[in-house]
């Protein structure tokens, strides 16, 4: 059975190229990002790596640590850590998991056969504080991710996990969001002392409560 928003996400232990790791006890209570890239010394992955470690400082203000994953070795890993800093000038800072049996490959779903069967496509899984699974992208090997967005939807979830709101489309921390329609007009006026615009009854902006 797949993985699938809400589940608890599956716990394994694994080799990386920061040593053993129990992957629940590695995270512990913050947030975790665990992203797959389909195989080392490949172009569109260098970039990736070498972005996801240029924005470490951001997702640690995040509360949120970052794990790779490929079904590549670790001797492989670590050797191709050299060429990624030669090329984007950020050598990978969080550990990369050696997957080489695809226990977590298999575990996550991040082997799509009619897409290939040997190489992980480009899976990122949120996972949130609970160990629930927050968020889930899937992307094909030759489509490198934007990981500015994925810090965007960290600010989402991360607000939506403290006040009654959702985010609308293409938002940014700092811009109006929309109070849920499970909150009645009179709790809403107690929970958004700024107050909030109703552009329709079921659709309420309140300026983002913690800025
Ligand atoms: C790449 O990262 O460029 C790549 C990886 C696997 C297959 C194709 C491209």
């Amino acid at each position: 059975m797949a993985v699938q928003l809400g589940d608890i996400a599956p716990d394994f232990e694994a080799q990386t190229t920061e040593g053993p790791l129990r992957f629940h006890d590695w995270k512990g209570n913050g947030w975790a990002v665990l992203f797959s890239h389909p195989k080392d010394f490949t172009p569109v992955c260098t970039t990736e790596l070498g972005a996801v470690a240029r924005l470490k400082p951001e997702f640690e203000r995040r509360d949120t640590k970052v794990i790779g994953l490929s079904v590549d070795p670790l001797d492989a890993h670590d050797r191709w850590g050299r060429d990624i800093e030669q090329v984007t000038g950020f050598r990978p800072n969080f550990p990369m998991i050696a997957d080489a049996d695809r226990a977590v490959s298999g575990l996550y779903g991040m082997i799509h056969p009619n897409a290939s069967d040997t190489m992980t496509v480009r899976s990122v899984f949120v996972i949130g504080p609970d160990h629930k699974v927050k968020l889930m992208l899937t992307y094909p090997a030759s489509t490198g991710r934007n990981f500015d967005e994925l810090l965007r939807v960290l600010d989402s979830l991360q607000l939506t996990a403290r006040y009654a709101v959702a985010t609308p489309a293409d938002w940014k921390h700092g811009e109006d969001v929309i109070i849920t329609t499970a909150v009645s007009d009179d709790d809403a006026r107690v929970r958004f002392p700024k107050g909030f615009v109703a552009k329709t009854p079921y659709l309420r902006v309140t300026p983002q409560p913690n800025v």
